[in-house]
């Protein structure tokens, strides 16, 4: 047998599985929840335990399709996937690159984690070195970039600092000035710090913005601006070009993607203002789920097995949306930095050999925080049309030090939100019926701090391979958002035809 037959068997498998309601499943196997949920728990010495309860049984996942995920697993190759990924294969194939964000946190081949050390511990010395105040008095940072080289710093920065951070920092990503100067309205100019992080040093939105910020030092006096300049990027001669002393230049290696950098000297915001030790205990709490996910097979792996729920209501139950709903206001920044990592990795319509892609891929990554999106987009989830998946995240310690009734209602409200959607109710009023049947998935940590937040962001990494893996697209490339590039450049430089609609308002606007 070929192994596209096989694949096409084990899908075939897994689109003739019955399709049973939660409630039944739940009836007929009193061991449900034991086999569903796992609490992942991980030793990591000086920084204490890593725990993360994962329950995955308000799915409609059972014995009969977790046997058959795991025959597509096997049939699409997972095991040496994941083997490739780890030890410098070239898994990103249409840009024949390996992936190396693994290394950047210990996870990897000797030399990609060696190199990786090597530029970490660049990164810190500057760290400590401006914390010592080698560049003058530091008190704000102006954080510079767009895509993969803001949204994990944004994330980051917003989760860790909410009690103490040693910088201030502004994550800018929009070319809408008006995001710029926001951020020079906090900002002092004399106490600012400017990090221009872009992987390739040619984004037009950074490049931009990056000049607006240097000029904006310039104007304001400050004594060598150029000096208040830090570089984040693989392309360090293009740095060099634009300016940027190479003192002050923290590359990173151009096998680590930019959707995938927060490890790298893209994260040197987040070190700035938490400090380089938080950082690395962010490190290594990504390491351990890489060495959960490389040493679990199975049902039992758990960024697999979350792969396995996607790709059930993708493929069988034809969802085109999945929603996350953090309930911890540290984490409100998840479903953007969600929305670019699965859907920039996943959107795809061919395979990695050039196929098409048979079947849906990657669905609508949405979502917001709890409580406040009970009380806005909940209706839609409990008695829409549309059957959404969706995942509940929150932390049994509070992020909060007001009164435990706080944390007790959040708690409460997150965990009743599940119960209600899988039970729903009837009524004799249809408009008071909640049809129930739809599931979610929880990932209850211990606490959300440091090791935590580097878990839960290597945990969706590898969830998002899984899924690629099982569907056999390269979630490692991006040209799709190449073609709107192209065209802004050609309006800009004043050649190119556009349809007469594209005109009209390029006219009305006065670009041409
Ligand atoms: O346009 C998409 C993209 O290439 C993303 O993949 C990337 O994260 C973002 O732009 C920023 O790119 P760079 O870090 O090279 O400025």
């Amino acid at each position: 047998m070929t192994a596209k037959s096989t694949l096409d068997d084990a899908w075939q498998g897994i689109s003739s599985l019955p399709q049973l309601m939660l409630t039944d499943l739940f009836a007929s196997d009193p061991e449900r929840v034991a086999k569903l949920s796992q609490k992942l728990e991980f030793d990591l010495g000086d920084l204490g335990q890593v725990g993360m309860l994962l329950d995955w049984s308000k799915t409609h996942l059972d014995d009969a399709a977790l046997d058959a995920f795991e025959a597509l697993a096997a049939a699409a190759g997972f095991a040496a996937a994941r083997d490739a990924l780890f030890s410098g294969g070239i898994v990103n194939s249409t840009e024949g690159r390996p992936a190396n964000h693994g290394a950047m946190r210990g996870s990897g081949r000797e030399a990609d984690v060696e190199e990786a050390e090597a530029l970490l511990a660049r990164m810190g010395m500057l760290v400590e070195a401006i914390h010592e105040g080698a560049l003058g008095e530091i008190k704000h940072l102006i954080h510079i970039g767009i895509g993969g080289s803001a949204l994990g710093p944004d994330l980051a920065v917003d989760a860790l600092t909410r009690d103490l951070k040693l910088v201030d920092v502004h994550v800018v990503s929009n070319i809408d000035g008006l995001a710029l100067e926001q951020a020079f309205a906090a900002c002092d100019p004399a106490t600012t710090l400017i990090a221009v992080a872009s992987k390739t040093f040619t984004t037009i939105e950074t490049m931009t913005n990056a000049a607006s910020a240097l000029k904006w030092l310039e104007g304001n006096d400050v004594a060598d601006p150029g000096g208040r300049v830090v570089a984040l990027t693989a392309n360090p001669e293009r740095a060099v070009e634009w300016g940027v002393d190479e003192t002050r230049i923290l590359p990173f290696p151009e096998s680590v993607g930019g959707r995938y950098s927060l490890w790298s000297s893209i994260g040197f915001p987040v070190a700035l203002a938490v400090g380089m030790e938080d950082f690395r205990a962010m490190l290594a709490g990504a390491k351990a789920i890489d060495d959960h996910f490389r040493q679990s097979e199975g049902r039992a792996n758990g960024p697999l097995l979350a792969a396995f729920a996607d790709q059930y209501y993708t493929r069988l139950r034809g969802c085109q949306t999945r929603a996350v709903f953090a309930y911890d206001e540290r984490l409100a920044l998840l479903p953007d930095y969600l929305q670019q990592l699965e859907m920039e990795s996943n959107g795809k319509r061919v395979t990695s050999v050039g196929d098409p892609v048979a079947g849906p891929t990657a669905p609508i990554t949405w979502g917001g925080v709890g409580t406040d999106a009970q009380h806005a987009v909940f209706q839609l989830l409990h008695q829409g049309t549309y059957l959404v998946p969706v995942d509940f995240i929150a932390s049994i310690a509070p992020g909060d030090e007001l009164d435990p009734s706080h944390h007790r209602q959040l708690l409460m409200n997150c965990f009743a939100q599940g119960a209600a959607l899988m039970a729903g109710k009837d009524s004799d009023d249809p408009a008071r019926t909640y049809p129930g049947d739809r599931p979610s998935a929880m990932f209850l940590v211990d606490d959300l701090d440091a090791t935590m937040l580097g878990a839960l962001i290597a945990f969706h990494e590898h969830r998002t391979f899984a899924n690629a893996v099982l569907m056999g697209i390269n979630p490692f490339d991006q040209f799709g958002v190449e073609l709107g590039k192209a065209m802004a450049k050609s309006i800009d430089s004043g050649e190119g035809q556009f349809d007469s609609s594209t005109e009209r308002l390029m006219a009305a606007a006065r670009l041409r």
